[in-house]
């Protein structure tokens, strides 16, 4: 199901002037246009769908386009930019590493490696004691399945390979990542049954009200997953398609369960790592210790890295040589991602995230208790999934929510495009840096564009 386009030819809109917003052109402006369509002459169609601002210039929680217009980023860039856009410490960083002219060195050794794995292992709980660096988040994904795999398959025989993941799940476009995923479509455009990888359904307490761990338990059954065949239980820290977390009962129980049959626990933190759920990784809310986690996205506010943290002796499974990757560890990546970590702890962007995050929430569930047609808010710290429904249903409400994000870029607020079952999750999560005038400014703006376009 493709999603539903934003208007390409150029609208007179509300001009805008506050401290942090400007509107003061047509959207899109002409010449944004120009560039769209010669984008599209040589680009695969799949790139188009996101509001149409070009995105020129970028300073912390704000992104500009080349005509003076001005947006409140409620984004991060799809949940990147956790330190904020532009920042001077990592841009200073990734400069003394280019200046060397070490711009890549395959998996040779080098400093900027070492400091960056050091620092992820003084960040992450002492047991997740070993690293493995890749490029992308789905990337991640697929190593710790193997990982997984191998771990069952070498202790158990050949049985003990299957991954059991969630209904909704999103895990990456790669073809491993995205038989792991669950999200429907999705799953039939590959057109690749696998049995080893079997979907229950995620206990979200809205679309699933049933968050018992006995459901979860039956769904296996039902899906002839027999637990000693079971190699590895993965899910997204909190679900990226609707903001959901899990009950942490449900987790504890999970743990357990993983520990009993032998099965690797992997929480995907590509979206909730690093400060977004106001602790240092989502998981830590749920009081587990997972066995491996994968991490992206956020871990560089910006750059193409990404990475396994685990247990060591799950870690080192693979021999010298058999786990690697042309770009793991890529110096000026490596670079960014240690100076994101430092200005995420010396400026307390964890405790901000949390701080924040109530305000977020807070103004969410107040404007949840006066619209209908707002299902739910999840999330925790600052990241909220917003499910915009038909009144008196749970029936997700698509066109409703891309009005709504419509409106946002023509206000001056930056959403990327609604997510979740039929396209009826607006997220918000903006960089951690933002300030609480930044925030309710922007929060303001939103309530007033979801009581106009629901009212319409
Ligand atoms: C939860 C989650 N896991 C994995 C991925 C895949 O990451 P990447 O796009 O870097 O491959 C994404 C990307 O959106 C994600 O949100």
């Amino acid at each position: 199901m493709a999603a539903p386009a934003y208007p390409h030819e150029p609208q007179i809109v509300p001009l805008v002037e506050t401290e942090w917003r400007s509107i003061r052109t047509p959207l899109p402006h002409p010449e944004a246009l120009q560039l769209l369509n010669r984008l599209a002459l040589h680009e695969a169609r799949s790139m188009l769908g996101q509001p149409p601002i070009i995105w020129h210039r970028a300073h912390r929680f704000t992104v500009e386009d080349p005509h003076g217009n001005r947006w409140i980023d409620f984004s991060s860039g799809v949940l990147v930019a956790n330190a904020g856009h532009g920042r001077q410490w990592i841009r200073a960083a990734m400069e003394e590493e280019l200046g060397k002219g070490l711009h890549h060195s395959y998996c040779f050794p080098h400093q900027a490696r070492l400091d960056l794995v050091e620092k992820l292992a003084e960040v992450a709980p002492p047991y997740l004691n070993k690293v493995f660096l890749l490029t992308t988040g789905s990337e991640a994904i697929e190593c710790a399945i193997k990982i997984a795999r191998r771990y069952g398959t070498d202790r158990h025989g050949d049985k003990k390979k299957r991954i059991v993941s969630f209904v909704n799940a999103f895990h990456g476009r790669t073809l491993g990542s995205q038989l792991a995923g669950g999200i429907p479509h999705l799953k039939e455009w590959i057109h690749q049954e696998d049995p080893t990888f079997v979907q229950v359904p995620f206990p979200d307490g809205f679309a699933n009200e049933n968050t018992t761990f006995e459901a979860f338990l039956a769904a296996l059954e039902s899906r002839a997953a027999r637990p000693d065949e079971v190699a590895g239980v993965l899910l997204e820290t909190y679900q990226g398609a609707t903001g959901s977390f899990a009950p942490a009962d449900f987790m504890k129980s999970l743990r357990a369960w993983c520990d009993r049959n032998e099965a690797a626990l992997i929480l995907d933190e590509v979206q909730a790592g690093f400060g977004r759920c106001g602790r240092w990784f989502g998981f830590e809310r749920y009081g587990i210790e997972p066995d491996l986690i994968c991490c992206g996205k956020g871990i560089t506010s910006g750059m193409p890295l990404s990475a396994v943290i685990g247990r060591g002796y799950l870690m080192d499974l693979f021999g010298h040589g058999e786990m690697t990757s042309t770009h793991s560890g890529n110096p000026i990546c490596c670079r960014a991602a240690r100076a994101s970590i430092e200005v995420i702890e010396a400026e307390g962007l964890v405790e901000n995230s949390e701080r924040l995050g109530r305000v977020l929430g807070a103004r969410l569930d107040a404007l949840g208790k006066e619209m209908p047609n707002i299902g739910a808010s999840h999330g925790k710290g600052l990241i909220r999934g917003i499910r915009f429904v038909k009144p008196g249903t749970k029936e997700p409400d698509g066109p409703t929510a891309h009005a709504i994000t419509r409106r946002c870029y023509e206000s001056g607020i930056l959403t990327f495009a609604p997510v979740g079952p039929g396209g009826g999750t607006i997220k918000l999560n903006p960089p951690l840096c933002i300030t609480e005038e930044a925030l309710e400014e922007g929060l303001a703006v939103f309530a007033d564009i979801v009581r106009e376009v629901c009212a319409a």
